[in-house]
């Protein structure tokens, strides 16, 4: 620990706080998580915490879900900068728009959305469980916003449904080339190759496994392999490091999530010490986004 991260962790203390942390952040913020984990498993914690106050290190839509889920409590986003622009790819009049053409069919929001594209979903899922939660509906035909590589994802398990889909995608992963992949490939043959369901169709025919950042580290926890290529943001390396001593780990170097990187750990010494900045959400949209995501987390993964 440096001395910042010293100080901070005090005040930590003396305010009552929990940090809650996504897979992509910084590592010396990776250091000071009591949750390190994705999308899926930091709505959980979030569900369930009593601490006073809630620091969320990640992007606005997690520290929105963590306020929706606690509506009583402190929500601290250190730097609100950190905005994921998919999310900001789909807004609610364009999504009443896609509903009013599509009558009837239930509207799955990835939880990389805004708090009020929530509240106009049936149900939110995360990379971890949109398979699981679209496969459970029955509905024939399904909205599914904002990732269309996620949608087309999970179309390949759900045959028999039809999914219509919203043109949004993470910038950051359709930057995973499948030559960056081949390349990695060549120089490490032995390694399997492991990405992220954001990535582009064929990205995801080229790999091994897709899994929610979670199962990346989970899948490589368990397999006997011992080196592994990594599509998806390259911060994740720290934590494959630290649960999975003694296995190689290549990252796609460019595979970077800038908006993840805003949050620094001076930004998260100042969000406690000024209590800033704090999530402010209408409790018409918090009463309207709370089933969608209730129902994303009892769904499980
Ligand atoms: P996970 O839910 O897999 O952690 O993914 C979140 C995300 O933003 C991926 O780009
Ligand atoms: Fe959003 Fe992509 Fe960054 Fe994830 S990696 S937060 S989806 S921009």
């Amino acid at each position: 620990m440096n001395a910042l991260q010293e100080k901070i962790l005090k005040l930590k203390s003396e305010k009552h706080a929990i940090f809650l942390v996504h897979n992509y952040q910084r590592k010396e913020i990776q250091e000071l998580a009591d949750f390190l984990g994705d999308s899926y498993g930091l709505s959980v914690q979030a569900s369930k915490t009593d601490a006073k106050v809630i620091v969320f290190c990640g992007v606005d839509f997690m520290a929105e879900s963590a306020k929706i889920l606690n509506p009583e409590k402190t929500v601290l986003h250190p730097n609100p900068k950190a905005r994921c622009p998919m999310a900001a790819m789909v807004d609610v009049k364009s999504l009443k728009e896609l509903k009013a053409e599509h009558p009837g069919a239930p509207v799955v929001s990835y939880v990389n959305t805004t708090a009020d594209v929530k509240a106009e979903s049936d149900i939110c899922c995360t990379s971890a469980n949109a398979v699981k939660i679209v496969q459970s509906l029955p509905d024939k035909k399904i909205i599914f916003v904002p990732d269309t590589n996620l949608g087309l994802y999970v179309q390949r398990f759900v045959k028999d449904k039809e999914i219509v889909l919203w043109p949004g995608f993470c910038p950051t992963h359709v930057n995973i080339k499948v030559e960056d992949l081949k390349e990695l490939k060549r120089k490490h043959p032995d390694a399997e190759v492991l990405v992220h369901p954001e990535c582009t169709p064929d990205v995801i025919d080229f790999a091994d496994h897709a899994y929610s950042t979670e199962g990346i580290i989970k899948h490589v926890v368990s397999s006997p392999k011992k080196e592994f290529i990594i599509g998806t943001e390259s911060n994740m390396l720290h934590r494959l490091r630290k649960e999975a001593p003694g296995k190689e780990f290549y990252a796609v170097e460019h595979a970077t999530c800038p908006n993840m990187r805003e949050i620094t750990l001076e930004d998260v010494y100042n969000s406690l010490l000024k209590m800033q900045y704090k999530v402010e959400l209408s409790a018409d949209i918090i009463k309207r986004a709370r089933l969608p995501l209730e129902r994303m987390i009892a769904a499980g993964r």
